[in-house]
């Protein structure tokens, strides 16, 4: 007897979470915060707990009236999910199925390929730049009837490059109206330049621009999953019939709106973040290994046909990073602490070749 299975997901690969380290050594394989959670957010979640009998509130009313004050946008156009990554596929369920196609970077974050094929649509991966960048023109290119979306990885996951706010601004300009241009800015609190924040801009100034924030990483609620988009209400509208319903805890919506009332103390901890990143790179090039500049809270080392080596030297140094066989390694920025193990296993390698 064969149970079923229902026809292309043979092709969609199952999602590999970044390695767990063992006890005692720094875990910086999934680019999370090293901070714990605020005392502020830990309360505000236990004030909650005495009501997980209920079921949350499934339009997160509360959470979404905080953000579209804070951005200045309506209700409706806000949509929340279990994390970002949930967001992203309700927004793939929203606009694209089987004969439809979803264009992206490559490499970006890993869940893109496997969300457009459980959709049942055809991915379209478009390769960065030698730069690791995102190569608009072969994006806009790679636009056929059959494209309903394309996803934007600002910064990107896991070259932690940036596309420029004006050269973005052009892109989104070009792509015609009934395709959606969707601006993933989970690490978009970690980038230094101009370009922060871009995405809101442009979703406020064109009509088929989405754009996907979380608290996962520079809130540090990863473990809580939430997340949010601010896309157009009609997209909106049907990204909450294909979302699973009560997906987002009580919890998840109480921790994220504590944490919106903390941003100046969250401030200083993604400043540490990127302080550290920018010492990790420096680390990293200074011993040789081709770092690329990031505006993520991770640095990406494309160490091609040395990337065992690299991931080797870590792991003997008690650090855990997301390896890429036979591509690279992706070091997400940790506690001084963290860091210091690096720069020792760096060294390490000096002293042994
Ligand atoms: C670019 C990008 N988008 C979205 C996500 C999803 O994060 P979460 O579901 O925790 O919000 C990640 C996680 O690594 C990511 O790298």
């Amino acid at each position: 007897m064969t149970l079923p299975s229902r026809a292309g997901l043979d092709a969609v690969p199952p999602y590999r979470q970044g390695r767990s380290a063992p006890e005692g050594a720094s875990k910086l394989s999934s680019n999370e915060s090293p901070h714990p959670p605020l005392p502020s957010v830990v309360r505000a979640v236990q004030e909650r707990l005495g009501t997980v009998n209920r079921y949350p509130d499934m339009s997160a009313a509360a959470l979404r009236d905080d953000l579209a004050r804070r951005y200045g946008v309506s209700v409706e156009s806000i949509t929340v999910g279990a994390g970002s990554v949930e967001i992203a596929a309700q927004l793939i369920h929203a606009v694209a199925g089987p004969g439809d196609e979803v264009i992206f970077a490559w490499r970006s974050f890993e869940a893109y390929p496997s969300l457009v094929r459980i959709a049942g649509a055809t991915p379209v991966a478009v390769a960065l730049t030698a730069d690791h960048e995102h190569d608009l023109d072969a994006m806009l290119a790679a636009i056929t009837p059959r494209t309903r979306a394309i996803f934007v990885c600002n910064p990107n996951n896991p070259t932690g490059t940036v596309v420029a706010a004006d050269a973005l601004e052009r892109f989104v300009a070009a792509v015609p109206h009934d395709v959606l241009v969707v601006i993933d800015e989970a690490y978009v609190h970690f980038d230094r330049t101009g370009s922060r924040g871009a995405g809101i801009e442009l979703f406020r100034r064109h009509p088929h621009v989405a754009v996907l924030h979380t608290f996962s990483k520079a809130y540090g609620l990863a473990g809580l999953r939430i997340g949010y988009a601010i896309a157009p209400p009609e997209v909106a509208e049907n990204q909450r019939k294909v979302a699973v319903p009560f997906g987002v805890t009580d919890l998840a919506q109480a921790a994220a709106r504590a944490s919106l009332d903390a941003e100046d103390e969250l401030a200083a901890r993604i400043d540490e973040v990127v302080d550290q990143r920018d010492r990790l790179h420096a680390l990293l090039r200074d011993a040789g290994w081709p770092a690329v500049p990031s505006q993520a809270n991770f640095v990406w080392v494309p160490a091609g046909e040395r990337t065992a080596e690299l991931d080797a030297l870590l792991h003997e140094g008690g650090v855990v990073a997301r390896t890429f066989p036979g591509e690279g390694v992706r070091i997400s920025s940790g506690s001084a602490e963290d860091i210091d193990r690096v720069a020792a296993a760096l060294v390490r390698e000096a002293v042994t070749a």
